[in-house]
């Protein structure tokens, strides 16, 4: 049932390109358009929403600060994300307008239940993003969108964190396409990227392999610090968690703005640091932005592994180890971006040892406080 994997997560990890081709399938038309006719989903909900608030715990969370990235430059809606825990126990200012996107794969953690029973009490509109077939979230909210991913036996998510960031792009633009603030064409020119995509993911997995040389190489390290910016600074918080959880290092992620607000304290000689490059072609000012943190990084002494696009040169002077990854629009480069850090996590703990199915203290599903 592994499929000759010895692990469940590394036989996940490889489904990544299916698994997004299924998240996708159907929602896509051949027009160029976004297609989601889920039962309970209609386009007239979403044309007199003011504001998006997301809810979620974990990675599921950091599928949420992906999607606020992407809802805000669509359709210019107000998206504020906030993990389940938090928003369940204060008052977030919320009425028959708001929007709330709840994001779970397993549809059963507790703190995301509560929050979605939250805002329902307070007339907000739910929207599920779920894996889970039946399960109690699509259940409480008033439409679900599923990722399809298949069931996923290991703790850490993986393939789950991928659909879960397709199916946010896919809100994104759906909400952007029923509200008319992106024209067709503009829609268009996403899907057609869109459908290349798990090509994309296919093609990253195939060239990974040196991360886990790498990985290997780091087993002895005591901490491990990743950057990004833009959508490649809840990458770093991914990359981060699933260090800590597979490999029970500490890591840390922060926007690489953030450095000389103090975690640059933290750099001495030697430390690895994994910095997320946004695309050179995109925002070029975040692009300049980074390679000046990956010097200022660098030059306390740091070894850096470096994730950059193909053909993006300038960074090449400055990575101790350079990953490369396809080039895709900017909102989209999570999907691709996400692979080697997994694969950098799983590898990393299975140097140590460790039983990457099964963390210690860890549970697939969080169905208590
Ligand atoms: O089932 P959910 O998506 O609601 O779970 C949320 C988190 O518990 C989950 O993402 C957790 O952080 C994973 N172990 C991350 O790998």
């Amino acid at each position: 049932e592994k499929g000759g994997f010895p692990y469940f997560m590394l036989k996940e990890i490889s489904e990544q390109p299916a698994v997004l081709a299924d998240t996708l399938r159907g929602r896509l038309s051949a027009e160029g358009s976004i297609v989601l006719d889920e039962e309970r989903l209609s386009g007239e909900d979403f044309r007199d929403i003011d504001k998006v608030f997301i809810v979620a715990c974990g990675t599921a969370y950091h599928a949420g600060l992906i999607a606020k990235y992407a809802i805000e430059h669509w359709t210019r809606l107000p998206c504020e994300v906030e993990m389940a825990s938090e928003f369940r126990y204060r008052d977030p200012v919320l009425d028959r307008s708001t929007l709330v996107v709840a994001i779970s794969q397993s549809g059963e953690t507790l703190d995301t239940l509560m929050a979605v029973k939250h805002a329902r009490e307070q007339k907000a509109r739910v929207l599920a993003i779920c894996n889970t077939n039946g399960s109690t979230i699509p259940r409480e909210s008033d439409a679900v969108l599923y990722t399809r991913c298949g069931p996923e036996v290991g703790v850490a998510a993986t393939k789950t964190f991928l659909g879960q960031v397709a199916a946010c792009l896919l809100v994104g633009l759906f909400l952007a396409q029923a509200r008319g603030v992106l024209y067709g064409d503009e829609v268009g020119a996403y899907v057609e990227k869109l459908q290349k995509m798990p090509d994309l993911v296919a093609r990253t997995l195939s060239t990974v392999g040196p991360v886990r040389e790498l990985a290997r190489s780091l087993a002895g390290a005591k901490a491990v610090l990743f950057l990004g910016r833009h959508v490649g600074y809840p990458v770093a918080l991914e990359g981060a968690l699933k260090l800590k959880e597979l490999a029970y290092m500490h890591a840390e992620g922060f926007p690489a703005g953030e450095l000389k607000h103090g975690p640059i304290a933290l750099v001495e000689q030697g430390v690895p640091v994994v910095v997320v490059v946004p695309s050179p072609r995109g925002r070029a000012v975040l692009h300049d932005k980074i390679v000046s943190n990956i010097q200022e990084v660098r030059a306390r002494g740091a070894r850096m592994i470096v994730i950059a696009e193909e053909g993006d040169h300038q960074v090449e002077p400055f990575a101790d180890h350079l990953i490369r990854v396809p080039a895709t629009p900017s909102l989209f480069a999570p999907l691709v971006t996400t692979i080697p850090l997994q694969v950098f996590a799983c590898e990393l703990a299975l140097a140590r040892g460790l039983d990457v199915d099964q963390p210690r203290n860890l549970a697939k599903s969080v169905t208590v406080e």
